[in-house]
């Protein structure tokens, strides 16, 4: 249940520590062309993946509030390593006042249900990582799973700082990927919302021979089916779209662009002042 304040036309509220959550904002609103949404970067205190918990939940509560605060009636966080370290404690603060999303249990469910057998393999921040929190969870759902995990700290700085597509960030991921833990992978998740922005470089690496899984249209897919069972859809025509940073960075608006278009305009917001 959600507060009464909520109704159908209310925001989506998703965030990330940066544009990461960009790919799953931009899934949403390829499905769910109708909702608004109200997304946040956290651009100021990036790189989330080797921050303590303590920092995150901090960071991603404030964010919270400033979500709340402005009626969302679902708050996504489109970020793996808040949903991997921080969700327990983030799903209660958001529990009655909105609809609390994160990126890891949609996925991990669809893996689980599409790739029975596979040797799956994910590659995310250090605190995704050392969370365990995707292992987990599949072999849960899986108890006979085979699972390896590789954190690739050095992803999320790098696309942040436009190195897409060119030879440093092919450099990169090559020696990340030819990781002995990742030998023998199957299916690749990409755990971590950023990656998909190099999905294309990293199928190219594997040669199209392993199932590379991005989170965005999963994601995407299962706000939809939250929204239609809480009848929750907007049937409003009114809909508009905001794009906040903690702090102006020089890719964020470019990213943002390869997702919507130059159609955005990028605000920043203060939650800390
Ligand atoms: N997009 C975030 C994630 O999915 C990036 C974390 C970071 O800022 O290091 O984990």
């Amino acid at each position: 249940m959600i507060r009464k304040n909520r109704s159908k036309s209310s925001p989506v509220g998703i965030f990330d520590s940066g544009a990461g959550g960009l790919t799953v904002a931009s899934a949403v609103k390829q499905l769910l062309p109708h909702e608004s949404i109200i997304y946040f970067g956290d651009t100021a205190h990036l790189p989330y993946g080797d921050k303590s918990a303590e920092a995150i939940l901090h960071y991603s509560r404030k964010i919270t509030d400033f979500l709340l605060g402005h009626g969302c009636k679902i708050i996504l966080a489109a970020c793996n390593t808040v949903s991997a370290t921080v969700w327990d404690n983030l799903n209660r603060y958001i529990s009655g006042k909105a609809i609390p999303v994160n990126v890891i249990d949609p996925v991990v469910e669809n893996v689980v249900r599409l790739y029975p057998g596979s040797f799956i393999s994910i590659i995310g921040t250090k605190n995704t990582v050392n969370s365990l929190a995707y292992p987990e969870k599949i072999k849960k759902l899986s108890p006979g799973a085979k699972v390896s995990s590789l954190a690739t700290p050095l992803l999320v700085p790098m696309i942040e700082e436009g190195f897409i597509n060119d030879d440093i960030s092919s450099a990169i991921i090559n020696a990340y990927l030819s990781d002995p833990k990742l030998k023998g992978t199957e299916t690749l998740i990409l755990g971590c919302t950023h990656y998909p922005i190099i999905r294309d470089q990293i199928i190219d690496y594997y040669e199209n021979k392993v199932e590379v899984i991005d989170s965005a249209m999963i994601v995407a897919t299962r706000l939809k089916e939250i929204l239609e069972s809480n009848d929750m859809l907007n049937e409003s025509s009114y809909v508009t779209d905001r794009f906040c940073v903690s702090d102006h960075t020089e890719y964020f608006g470019k990213i943002a662009a390869m997702f919507f278009h130059d159609q955005i305009r990028v605000e920043k917001i203060d939650l800390w002042r």
